[in-house]
């Protein structure tokens, strides 16, 4: 879904469980992705493994990809929860470094959808985060980023509420989501 997209820096941010990742998988080809979760799976064989040294490594590898990808002007989706202006920091830093324009996509599924399909993975086999993660990461979000405008520091931000009931809508077209460059 990114043919004839201008080159971009594509910065998700969202809960776990809100769908960032089948977005990502929706819109972006698989190598196009940067995905913290995978990189750690890549690493340790456990995507939810939380480790201060793991986490150092996988943070510091996503970097050394994303600065090489930008460096080649290759549109990159940042897919983590970045929830927080300071994580979202160094990747603003690395579009800024490359000349490249950063868009966020803000995923504002409902705290309660959220926990909703985070249980649905879980019973399909998937990552299984705890309830209380999601709704303080959530919260998080709606501190950081709010429930209108703009996030600071991009150049184009994009809010999308999913629902499982929008799914076939969200999914079945991209109708609702023509104007972003990044969609054209
Ligand atoms: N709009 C949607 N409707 C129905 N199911 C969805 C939707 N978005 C995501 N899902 C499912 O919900 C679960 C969580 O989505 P995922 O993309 O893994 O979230 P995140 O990457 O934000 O943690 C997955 O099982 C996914 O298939
Ligand atoms: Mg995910």
């Amino acid at each position: 879904m990114t043919k004839g997209m201008p080159p971009a820096l594509v910065v998700l941010i969202g809960a776990p469980g809100s769908g960032k990742s089948a977005l990502a998988a929706r819109w972006f080809k698989p190598h196009q992705i940067l995905c913290l979760d995978e990189l750690r799976l890549r690493l340790t064989d456990d995507e939810g493994l939380r480790e201060a040294t793991v986490e150092t490594e996988v943070v510091r590898l996503r970097a050394e990809m994303l600065h090489i990808r930008l460096s080649r002007g290759l549109t990159t989706c940042i897919d983590a929860t970045n929830v927080r202006a300071e994580y979202r920091a160094e990747l603003l830093a690395a579009a800024a470094a490359h000349q490249m324009p950063a868009h966020a996509i803000v995923v504002e599924t409902s705290a309660w959808d959220c926990r909703k399909q985070n249980e649905a993975r879980r019973a399909a086999g998937g990552r299984y985060v705890p309830p209380a993660v999601v709704r303080k990461l959530y919260t998080a979000m709606r501190e950081s980023v709010g429930y209108h405008g703009p996030v600071a520091g991009f150049d184009i931000t994009r809010r999308i509420r999913l629902t499982p009931e929008f799914d076939s809508r969200v999914y079945g077209s991209t109708r609702q989501y023509r104007g972003a460059p990044w969609l054209a």
